[in-house]
């Protein structure tokens, strides 16, 4: 059985997907770490769990060595809107930190590291409709040029070493177990808290804004296939996944339909100009032709089922 390490267990991605790689793997063989100190227990409390920061090379290498790690899922990154704030740390967490990993990896022997990359990779000249897996990458957040950083480190590090790097750019993922934090499209997993809660909700962005989105078991099935996929199959090792595209104001009227009294009023902030320079659709028929990328959830499969898991926790 391989051995995982997941690094930044304790985030949006991370806190599910540790107990979902668990399951399948057996608990003793994925190590959650991070830096966050207070976590689910189903990370703390379902195997093991160590402290780690992965700026720190040394602490790195010994996770890594002592674990006997063939896998890993580097997870840990500042989003989009939180990276406007501090330009500086969101550069050191999403480009240090990986290049750590890298470097860590190729000289202990991992055999895959699998990060994710995002649809901020992409910026304002790049087509805004089906948004092809090739073309112009030029953002102009810290987010999106920490992603095309981070795509071409993890390219170089494959052709100059053998080291196989997959990553996805992941559009907005929308999750019922633990919140996003600091990203633009946050609004998507706000909405229904504040729908089931206060049947109303302030929106950041612009009720016409399409951003392209994934729910998150989706998310989590993406993670499992860059693991169990034969290397044959990936003939590049950045790919663009999508679930799928909607505006605000088509996400509210979804939710209207199951909870009738909810409203939405649109104020939007600095977020606006970030949601403005990604893709409102993504062309994932790569992901699709190479390794048989299949997300199964729509905007009704997703409003249902969040509406139905977060009210049970919720009241
Ligand atoms: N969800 C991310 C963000 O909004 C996009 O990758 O920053």
């Amino acid at each position: 059985m391989k051995r995982i390490l997941v690094i930044g267990s304790g985030g949006q991605i991370g806190s599910e997907l540790v107990p979902f790689l668990r399951k399948k793997y057996g608990k003793e063989n994925v190590i959650a770490t991070g830096r966050r100190t207070v976590l689910p227990k189903v990370i703390t409390e379902g195997g093991p769990w160590v402290y780690l920061d992965a700026l720190n090379q040394e602490s790195l290498k010994k996770v890594i060595y002592e674990n006997s790690i063939d896998h890993i899922f580097h997870m840990a990154s500042v989003l989009s809107a939180t990276g406007e704030k501090i330009p500086q740390t969101a550069w050191d967490i999403n480009v240090n930190g990986l290049i750590n990993v890298l470097e860590v990896s190729r000289r202990y022997g991992v055999e895959r590291v699998i990060w994710p990359s995002s649809i901020a990779a992409f910026g304002p000249t790049t087509p805004r409709e089906n948004t092809p897996n090739e073309t112009i990458l030029q953002p102009t957040t810290m987010y999106g040029i920490t992603k095309v950083s981070g795509e071409l480190l993890a390219e170089y590090y494959y052709k100059k070493y053998g080291l196989l790097t997959l990553s996805m750019r992941l559009p907005g993922i929308i999750s019922s177990e633990t919140a996003p934090g600091g990203g633009t499209t946050d609004y998507a997993v706000e909405i229904f808290y504040e729908a089931i809660k206060n049947k109303k909700y302030t929106c950041f962005l612009k009720e016409d804004t399409k951003l392209p989105m994934m729910y998150q078991p989706d998310c989590l099935k993406c993670h499992v296939n860059f693991v169990e996929i034969d290397e044959s199959k990936f003939k590049r090792h950045v790919y663009n996944v999508t679930g799928v595209s909607f505006t605000a104001g088509e996400l509210a009227a979804e939710i209207k339909k199951i909870i009738p009294e909810f409203t939405i009023d649109y104020k939007p902030d600095f977020r606006q100009e970030i949601a403005d320079s990604w893709p409102k659709s993504i062309d994932d028929s790569v992901a699709r032709k190479e390794w048989g990328w299949n997300p199964k959830y729509d905007l009704a499969g997703i409003t249902k089922d969040m509406i139905e898991k977060l009210s049970k926790r919720l009241v």
